[in-house]
């Protein structure tokens, strides 16, 4: 068989494809050998056809037979390499087309394409994974409607699941099984999917909104049903909220979602066939925690919500991916936001943006949220596919209002239902909608880089105005030298010296003037301007006193915002800013000064100390009993070590981590009283329960105990055993945990053994005990992170197994950047043994190194030696080698 090399492919040469197919029947005989799938298509040849060949998608398959309208085709009438079958020529009027390949499920440690996990079949197909089931134009932009027929041993696999309705089961000789699943609506592979198994299920109904009544499922291993509770509570709420807010309603008489351990990413949006990793489905009281509760809400929204953003509508061809993901992210926020607290969750959104997205901005992987080129479709499942493109559709609303915002997407699925579309259609459906034109809008698709907007203010007491001055500087990224200024929605308030928000009445810009009116004739007090210059003036007048601007309100723009605004200002903002994000935000902005400051002294060997104005910022807000107690836990944290890294030239992760220690013990060490009341006041609700109002005083009380076991002194680390001991739930039992873990010792190794023995039965809790040890800061613990790669709880075959010990040592900067390059040998080592098993997990693994020119000489070297050892490997995937190699440039 001829090797094809792997190809860049570009945006620019995108052409339709020149088949179409109408329907899809697929039937899999299930082997244990292996599995045997019968593809019968029925082409349309399109008016492009003409003579060109049909050039068929597929990777690891043992073709056995070609036929073309019942006649077998003769062996030099196609050829086959290692990812593509060729057919020379093809009727010109429509034919049939059937195709047998042969399949080892239970050797595909990829997880990609047909695989069997834990026993059961399952498969994942997004982006090109069903191009390992069989030969097909595995691209989104060809969509057929499947009928799947499923034959397998009815011991080993009584459930027998695909898209769509079940026509057809019954027995068969050998006992053996079929079922026959039809989906009506047209769809790409992608989102095909497959289960045969042993499970059972967890059965509900929903009632929808034109009074249709859908059945409800979700599959796991008989042991687990009782874990499903809260994930079949989220669906419904998510059914629910997507008719109230978006009108959208489900179309299928049956919506299932199955639970696989096995798994490479959270959770796939297959037509009425979900599959998720079963970390994000299953859950119990003993066995996962608040943020696991909140993670599972959200992404069983997320993939329901997919049905209509990606799946009634769906993408022209893969560089389109933020067209589904970023609308789908954007909208399980503002699911999750409702569900509990708006400003808690956009905190959160916003840190993990900063902390991940801006710096991938900033290294060599920046692309475009609209890719312009890719290898590996699967390294570009990234963070700015994903939540920068969910901060663009956010940007959207905020330019439009709400009402705006939906008009646009009621006019999205009218104009698109059934269609694979591209970025450019959804920003047409929105600005028709409104009759707006934002000419330098688009460039967020296809500039990469973080935006900086340098603001200057001032305020004229003789003419009552206040002028903000901006600037923006999109950076240079790898491709992109230059960039043009771009649309940047720009939320401002202004505070009276009282702490009030101000009544803004209208802006000049230039020779335009615009007044604020809200429609219903209220007062207006955030103003959204349009930065879309280089450099722009925006001024407020008959601003009657000098104001306190508050910037950027609730994250208006994905941009870096350096301001001329004065500490006291910033602490005027932490007490008293009426935007909750913006809150928080003065907190960060002075916690981020502080940090680089005594970043420099710790540099220079010089004593370091915290001024006592930021100690008493965080203890009004420690004593404020009206704000939300979730919200003061987020406003006691620190910004993140990486955070502070990314902002320094040479990044350097020992200063950083010993001042950001230095600083905690500081707060706790002057905060005690508030934080031991904290602890105190706060005990968890029984019986347990997940939602907002009950996990708020357990963040807080977590965080404060977090604070007080720092100091390292008998009767706090007592306090914490005690908790630990006590804790009638995960979440309380791992906040102490994590609490004692910090200080190496005697206390540590006790209740990180006492754990072990307790959960060792439970894989997922596992997770956590494996990530907790490997994202410890205490020194030396690569050794400790080595051996745990050989323990019982590991597994390098499983990908939440990997996630949470070499992604959770990876971000432990003062272990994994240890100077003496162990830290990146291992994560070397591991990477080179991963490829061979899962490059798509091995893929995700290399990235931490693409960081290695933001440190010094030494670290550079010892992690430019790695990478080279990496693309130096015979047989290395497309998937490692494109992100290892991208990083070296
Ligand atoms: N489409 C999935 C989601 O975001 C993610 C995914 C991508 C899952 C690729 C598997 C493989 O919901
Ligand atoms: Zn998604």
């Amino acid at each position: 068989m001829a090797k094809e090399s792997p190809k860049e492919i570009f945006l620019k040469d995108y052409k339709a494809p020149n088949f179409a197919f109408e329907t899809l029947n697929l039937n899999f005989e299930l082997g244990e050998e292996h599995t045997i799938v019968t593809s019968s298509i029925h082409v349309l040849p399109t008016t492009s056809s003409g003579k060109a060949p049909l050039v068929l998608d597929g990777e690891n398959l043992k073709l056995v037979s070609v036929k073309i309208n019942g006649e077998k085709l003769a062996d030099d009438k196609f050829t086959v390499s290692t990812r593509h079958l060729t057919l020379a020529s093809t009727p010109s009027m429509p034919f049939d087309l059937e195709i047998v390949t042969e399949i080892e499920p239970q050797n595909n440690t990829s997880l990609d394409g047909l695989y069997k996990s834990s026993g059961n079949f399952c498969t994942q197909c997004e982006a090109e994974g069903f191009r390992k089931i069989t030969y097909y134009q595995d691209r989104p932009d060809v969509m057929s409607k499947f009928t799947t027929r499923i034959e397998g041993d009815q011991k080993l696999y009584p459930v027998l699941l695909s898209n769509g309705n079940l026509v057809d089961q019954g027995e068969l000789n050998d006992g053996k099984h079929y079922a026959v699943w039809k989906d009506p609506f047209r769809k790409p592979s992608y989102l095909f999917a497959l289960v045969a198994g042993q499970l059972v299920s967890r059965d509900d109904t929903f009632t929808t909104r034109s009074g249709r009544q859908v059945s409800l499922r979700i599959w796991t291993p008989a042991e687990d049903v009782p874990k499903t509770e809260y994930a079949m509570r989220s669906l419904k709420a998510a059914m629910k909220w997507d008719e109230e807010v978006f009108g959208l309603e489900y179309d299928l008489d049956l919506f299932n979602i199955v639970a696989v351990p096995d798994f490479n990413m959270g959770a796939m949006e297959n037509k009425s066939l979900n599959i998720f990793n079963s970390r994000l489905v299953l859950a119990s009281t003993q066995t996962a925690t608040d943020m696991d509760f909140a993670a599972i809400e959200g992404v069983i929204g997320h993939e329901y919500f997919h049905n209509w953003t990606g799946n009634r509508v769906t993408c022209r061809n893969w560089f389109q991916l933020s067209l589904k993901e970023g609308l789908t992210v954007f909208r399980d926020q503002e699911f999750s936001s409702d569900m509990g607290s708006r400003a808690v969750k956009r905190i959160g959104d916003v840190s993990l943006l900063r902390t991940a997205q801006f710096s991938q901005d900033a290294g060599p992987m920046a692309h475009p949220v609209r890719p312009h080129s890719y290898i590996k479709m699967d390294n570009f499942y990234t963070v700015t596919v994903y939540r920068k493109g969910a901060e663009v559709v956010r940007m959207y609303q905020t330019l439009l209002g709400k009402t705006g915002f939906r008009k646009g997407m009621d006019l999205y699925f009218k104009r698109h239902d059934g269609q694979a579309v591209t970025c450019e259609e959804f920003l047409a459906a929105m600005f028709d909608a409104n009759q707006v034109k934002f000419p330098t809008f688009p460039l967020w698709y296809s500039q990469a880089g973080t935006p900086l907007l340098i603001v200057t203010t001032s305020y004229k007491a003789e003419s009552q105005s206040f002028t903000i001055k901006c600037r923006q500087e999109v950076p240079a990224t790898p491709g992109q030298p230059e960039k043009e200024p771009m649309l940047i929605p720009l939320a401002v308030g202004l505070l009276d010296s009282k702490g009030n928000d101000m009544h803004l009445s209208s802006v000049k810009e230039g020779a335009s003037v615009h007044n604020f009116t809200n429609p219903d004739g209220s007062s207006v007090t955030t103003a959204v301007l349009r930065v879309d210059k280089a450099e722009q003036e925006f001024t407020f007048v008959d601003v009657k006193e000098k104001p306190v601007p508050s910037l950027l309100r609730n994250f208006s723009a994905p941009v870096r915002l350096v301001s001329d605004i004065s500490d006291e200002d910033l602490f005027f903002l932490l007490a008293h800013d009426s935007d909750q994000f913006n809150r928080w935000e003065a907190g960060q902005t002075l916690g981020r000064k502080l940090m680089l400051n005594l970043v420099a002294l710790q540099q220079k060997g010089e004593k370091l100390s915290v001024d006592s104005a930021f100690i008493e910022g965080l203890r009004s807000i420690l004593n404020d009993t009206s704000l939300d107690k979730a919200f003061v836990a987020k406003a006691l944290t620190l910004p993140a070590e990486s955070e502070v890294a990314d902002l320094m030239p040479v990044a350097d992760p020992d200063a950083i981590h010993e001042v950001r220690s230095f600083i905690i013990k500081q707060i706790a060490s002057s905060l005690h009283q508030e934080l031991l009341k904290a602890v105190e006041t706060n005990p968890s609700c029984e019986p347990y329960d997940p939602t907002h109002k009950y996990r708020a005083p357990r963040a807080l009380k977590n965080s404060a105990l977090n604070y007080l076991v720092s100091l390292n002194e008998p009767n706090f680390t007592k306090l914490a055993i005690s908790e630990y001991q006590k804790a009638t739930n995960l979440t309380d039992k791992f906040g102490a945990l994590t609490a004692l873990s910090q200080n190496p010792g005697v206390t540590r190794s006790e209740v990180l053994a006492d754990f072990y023995e307790q959960y060792k039965g439970d894989n997922l809790v596992m997770n956590k005990w494996l990530a907790l040890q490997a994202m410890s800061n205490i020194p030396g613990n690569v050794e400790q992170v080595q051996k745990l790669l050989e323990h019982p709880a590991f597994d390098i075959r499983n990908p939440n197994k990997v996630y949470s010990l070499i992604g959770g040592f990876c971000s432990s900067a003062v272990n994994f950047h240890a100077k003496d390059g162990s830290g990146y040998t291992l994560l070397g080592d591991v990477v080179l043994q991963l490829d061979k098993i899962n490059p798509q997990v091995a893929a995700r693994m290399v990235s931490p190194f693409s960081k290695w020119r933001r440190y010094g000489e030494e670290r550079q070297a010892a992690a430019k030696a790695q990478l080279e050892r990496i693309t130096s490997t015979n047989g290395l995937s497309d998937n490692v080698y494109e992100i290892a190699s991208k990083s070296l440039v």
